[in-house]
């Protein structure tokens, strides 16, 4: 059963295309337009899969040359659609470009979807659509909150086209996956995360501090309400992000769910601290970090972190690497990095 991954070259896309050779349920054909990533997570794939994935290298808010693939596929049964800028200091900078590029590639999915009569759609969406919570742990009836930022607005209008989309077109099946902080790289240390020269999450930073890519790091805040007064988030491997969109695909297969536009959080159900997380980095690779505490960062919210029993309820899908498996597989990837710089 063919499926098509939106950037698939991408971070969470290239993650969620390897574990679907390796369960071998489903074929991925990838589309991405590597404005943001590489054709060269293709060869990593292939590297660590064996299997060379059929790869259109276009921007899917093109219509005519997206639709030229489904007029190439007529056995595309389903598309999981990771394609989008994702960088909320950036999206705050240049909002028309997030909400462009964000809302016209859906736009043209979901178009695609009537047009070639694609009948599953899975969604990469965001704990961001949350805002600032105040009941711990969000689950998926939490309401979605005041957008802090472009890009996560654009989430929240993603999730509500496709809402809308389902209601009437009733052939047509969704599940909406709500990500929290996905971070980690494949076990075998050949693909992650390939950051832009400055990062901006925490998992990289981390580890170019360590490496020595970057000098030193600053821990944004530490006069937060949490236990240790530095931010609190879900943290979650990718692996385990990506197998819970095999199980998606196989949850809407199997036609197991109940409305024809279904949404799951992907969280652990706990949270970790920044100084947790740098902690844990320092305990398991034996590698000082480099960093002072400073002010807080504009926009960050003090703590979210999700009830996962939804998903493991009904997807069958729980986080099974623990922070330990985070952190080494991330700096694993960063060492390959340098080695093959
Ligand atoms: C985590 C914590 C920082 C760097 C964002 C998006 C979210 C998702 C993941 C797309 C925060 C702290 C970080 C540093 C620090 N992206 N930090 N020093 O902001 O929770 O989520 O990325 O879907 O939508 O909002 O992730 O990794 O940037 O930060 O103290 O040098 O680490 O303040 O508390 P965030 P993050």
């Amino acid at each position: 059963m063919k499926v098509l991954i939106t950037g698939g070259t991408g971070y969470i896309g290239s993650h969620t295309i390897i574990e679907m050779i390796e369960t071998g349920k489903f074929t991925p054909v990838c589309v991405d337009s590597c404005e943001r990533s590489t054709p060269e997570t293709i060869d990593r794939i292939e590297k660590i899969t064996g299997v060379r994935v059929p790869f259109y290298q276009l921007n899917i808010c093109n219509k005519e040359s997206f639709f030229k693939i489904f007029e190439e596929n007529k056995d595309i049964i389903g598309i999981i659609h990771f394609a989008a800028y994702k960088c909320v200091p950036e999206s705050v900078e240049k909002p028309l470009e997030y909400y462009r590029n964000n809302l016209q590639s859906l736009e043209n999915v979901l178009e695609a979807c009537l047009k070639y009569n694609v009948s599953n759609l899975i969604f990469s969406s965001s704990c961001s659509i949350y805002g600032e919570v105040e009941q711990l742990p969000v689950n998926e009836d939490t309401p979605m909150g005041v957008p802090f930022c472009p890009y996560a607005h654009t989430k929240q209008i993603g999730e509500e086209m496709i809402k809308f989309f389902a209601q009437v077109n009733p052939q047509f099946n969704a599940v909406i996956l709500r990500y929290f902080n996905p971070v980690g790289a494949h076990s075998s240390g050949l693909n992650g995360e390939l950051s832009p020269d400055k990062p901006n999450n925490l998992m990289p930073i981390i580890t170019q501090v360590g490496i020595g890519k970057m000098e030193k790091m600053t821990v944004f805040g530490t006069d937060y309400h949490t236990r240790d007064g530095s931010c609190i988030r879900d943290y979650v491997h990718v692996s385990d992000i990506a197998d819970a969109h095999i199980k998606a695909l196989e949850f809407l297969m199997e036609k197991r769910n109940g409305t024809n536009c279904e949404v799951f959080n992907l969280g652990s159900g706990s949270g970790v601290s920044v100084l947790e997380m740098i902690n844990a980095f320092e305990e398991t690779t034996g590698v000082k970090l480099n960093y002072t505490l400073g002010a807080r960062r504009t926009g960050d919210i003090p703590a979210i972190y999700s009830d996962s029993a939804r998903a493991s309820n009904l997807l069958h899908w729980q986080c099974k690497k623990n922070i330990v498996e985070m952190v080494k597989s991330a700096w694993k990837w960063e060492q390959n990095l340098v080695i093959n710089d």
